[in-house]
């Protein structure tokens, strides 16, 4: 049996090896046939008729262009119908070179899954991996080629909107991430069911100074790669097929010039054999930056450094042949940007037949299919994250008479698409559930449920709270949604302030003086800051921008028919100006124990800590950890010591926990984190259930970047902390790392 494996895993990669040499082969006879103009045409992308996810650009006549062979790619192109009319007219170009259609497809197509941000939370690698497996399904079934994702910058800034589209700050989780999210969108690339990733946006965009979006970033090279790079590694091990090139500069050099990250790091030292795409006219906007003094010297510099393609700056286009007329960019470095781009279209079978994704049955059966609803209400409930529970509100009663659902977002059905949901122009949008349709579903007739609205999200009006407080006075429980609006986190939408918007907190206040039970749901595309309901409200549900099914989801969770499991994945501040915040910081020479402020690295008007901590995130039931065994003290680098702990629910409710291990080095050459997440496993206990779970310590795990950017483990001790958040530590030990 085993030797039968083996012989088949050969002729396997025997036969993707011949596969592959034929596609090179296939290639290199092409670009023989290719002019110049025809190769610069591949590197050329333009945004289709769709919305436009950028500025305004005025493009030349596409059709006309596609026909010459002058377009490589379009983005902005939706639905069979109109990738085939471009792929049409691609088919009239003296080469008949397929189109490539890529798309930000960035947590679902039709069906919407929770922003990725809120999706970290879940922490269940295998959901997210499902989640990105229905993206690609019903983006290739719809036409598209290619998603602009997944997002894997790490960040520590809430000011900066597009944390929304990340995994938030962490390292170790986000690249985990990174990983299963390639692997769910190419889940078998080549097939109609899988679409090519791109992995963005590289590099360190997540740091932008002050939160401010597309700024600069100036970091060392040692935090560069020991937080920066790790997610795009990760991404990269998972076979991602292309990159993207972030629009900052990075310690004074653009990231779409950027040779030191392109060339030496990510083509060179990593391999990369696919293809990177610039940002949205990231390699003319290095005439902004002051990198370049014009459109010509700004192809040289992005050419040079290896952004393969040019996303709608036509820089390319009217630059790259005179360049190499010029003898200033060898034919070569354009071949080289053209082949990577060509295999990817034989990849996908496109020569072979460049309709493949366009069957409009396909389309119509796989599009918000009732499967995929499924999938998108789990992961949306997973996603959720109960920051406070202290008088056991929740869950509520099935068989409350009344119950008074108040705030601007109860009705809402936008908002729970969040930003960077695709714009189907052609679709209603009947089937998102909004948190109205979502209760009412649960209660059914046995519950009376009234409605108002209290005020809108950033309105000033307190006209409404007066029926507020009237259906209030009605009810036994009142649910009050209130939040910030889909479009207030994501691109360029930075922020200066993180607290609830317009009324809305003083809406709580007034309803908290019923004294009748209050559920807070807050909307979000980030942390915000909301200090007055977390330090007066029990109870208290995060429910981020959660998707199509966000209805569905939320009523599962406020009336237990999920046990709620979300984990932070990023620090919550108390206010804007601990930013930036992050829980794996270093120790510093005067910590501040216990906040003391004297002379310590301390604000004086602000404690340090968070209000919410990363890793956090509370159940309906309890969890006992207990019985910590390490199965030796010491290790050597070549050696793993195995660690194991029982978790016991102790609640009266089936529930899952995430069970996180920390590291800290005590002592390092640079300065070590405090903490450090380092693994952890989501487990599902029954009532009164104890299980005992392994992890595995070995040198990667106990690894960083020296000075010298060398990946070292250094002997010496290093604390082991078993939590349930990065605050929470419920056992420790220590080992020691010997030569
Ligand atoms: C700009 C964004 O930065 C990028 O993430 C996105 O993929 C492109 N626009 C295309 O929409």
């Amino acid at each position: 049996m085993k030797k039968s494996i083996t012989l088949a895993l050969l002729f396997l990669s025997v036969f993707a090896f011949a596969q592959q040499k034929t596609i090179d082969e296939k290639v290199e006879a092409l670009i023989k046939q290719m002019t110049i103009e025809e190769k610069i045409g591949q590197l050329n992308q333009y945004t289709g008729d769709n919305a436009a996810t950028g500025p305004i650009t005025i493009n030349p006549n596409k059709q006309a262009e596609i026909k010459k062979g002058l377009i490589g790619s379009m983005l902005n192109v939706l639905g069979t119908k109109y990738t085939r009319q471009y792929q049409e007219l691609a088919m009239q170009s003296r080469l008949k070179i397929p189109l490539l259609f890529g798309q930000d497809v960035v947590h679902g197509y039709k069906t919407t899954f929770p922003i990725p941000l809120a999706e970290a939370a879940s922490w269940d690698l295998e959901a997210m991996e499902l989640s990105a497996r229905i993206s690609a399904t019903e983006a290739a079934a719809s036409g598209i080629h290619w998603t602009f994702a997944p997002m894997v910058d790490i960040s520590r800034d809430p000011r900066w909107g597009r944390v929304m589209e990340g995994a938030g700050e962490d390292t170790y989780l986000g690249s985990k991430i990174a990983y299963a999210r390639v692997k769910g969108f190419q889940v078998n690339l080549g097939d109609v069911n899988s679409v090519m990733a791109c992995v963005k946006h590289f590099a360190a965009y997540g740091a932008a100074v002050g939160g401010r979006d597309y700024n600069s970033v100036d970091m060392s090279n040692r935090m560069l790669w020991e937080t920066y790079l790790p997610p795009f590694k990760a991404a990269l091990d998972a076979g991602a097929a292309t990159f993207m090139n972030s629009f900052n500069d990075l310690n004074g050099i653009p990231a779409t010039g950027n040779s030191y990250l392109l060339r030496d790091v990510l083509k060179g030292k990593w391999n990369f054999q696919g293809f990177v795409v610039s940002d949205w006219g990231s390699i003319g906007e290095m005439v902004s930056h002051g990198y370049v003094k014009d459109n010509k010297e700004a192809a040289l510099s992005a050419i040079t450094a290896g952004s393969d393609m040019d996303m709608e700056s036509n820089t390319y286009r009217y630059n790259l042949e005179k360049l190499v007329e010029e003898n200033k960019v060898p034919i070569a470095l354009v071949d080289d940007a053209v082949k990577r781009i060509l295999r990817k279209k034989f990849e996908l079978g496109l020569f072979d037949d460049p309709y493949k994704f366009c069957n409009p049955e396909r389309e119509q059966r796989e599009l918000n299919n009732p499967e995929h609803t499924k999938a998108a209400r789990e992961i949306a409930a997973k996603s959720i994250v109960l920051l406070k529970n202290e008088r056991d509100v929740l869950p509520l009663s099935k068989g409350l008479k009344t119950i008074a659902f108040i705030g601007p977002m109860v009705k809402s059905k936008r908002d729970n698409h969040g930003f960077w949901a695709v714009d189907l122009k052609d679709i209603d949008s009947s089937y998102i559930v909004s948190q109205w349709e979502g209760v009412e579903r649960k209660v059914g007739k046995r519950t009376k449920i009234l409605y108002a609205k209290g005020c809108g999200v950033e309105s000033k009006s307190k006209e409404g709270f007066a029926e507020a407080l009237n259906v209030a006075s009605q009810a036994e429980v009142i649910i009050l949604s209130i939040g910030e609006n889909w479009n207030k986190s994501g691109e360029a939408k930075s922020k200066s302030n993180l607290q609830l918007p317009g009324v809305q907190e003083e809406l709580v206040k007034e309803l908290q003086k019923t004294g009748k039970p209050i559920v807070i749901l807050i909307n979000a595309g980030r942390p915000l800051i909301f200090n007055w309901t977390a330090d007066n409200m029990p109870t208290i549900v995060y429910t981020w921008w959660l998707g199509s099914e966000a209805g569905n989801a939320i009523a599962d969770v406020l009336f237990g028919d999920y046990n709620p499991s979300g984990k932070l994945p990023m620090t919550f501040p108390r206010d804007e100006g601990q930013i930036p915040i992050y829980y794996n910081h270093f120790n510093t020479g005067r910590p501040s124990i216990n906040e003391d402020k004297i002379y310590k690295s301390a604000y004086i008007d602000l404690p340090n800590s968070p209000k919410f901590p990363f890793g956090y995130g509370l159940s309906y039931t309890t969890f006992e950890y207990s019985n910590l065994k390490l199965s030796k003290k010491e290790m050597k680098n070549n050696e793993t010591i195995t660690v194991s702990v029982n978790i016991k629910n102790t609640g009266s409710v089936k529930g899952e926990e995430v069970v996180q291990l920390y590291l800290r080095d005590k002592v390092g050459s640079v300065v070590r984190p405090i903490i450090e997440l380092k693994d952890f496993q989501k487990i599902t206990l029954n009532r009164g259930e104890t299980k005992t779970i392994e992890f595995t310590i070995d040198n990667q795990k106990l690894s960083f970047y020296n000075n010298a950017l060398e990946l070292v483990s250094e002997p010496g001790e290093f604390d082991l902390m078993i939590g349930s958040s990065s605050a929470d530590i419920r056992l420790r030990d220590s080992f020691e790392l010997v030569n």
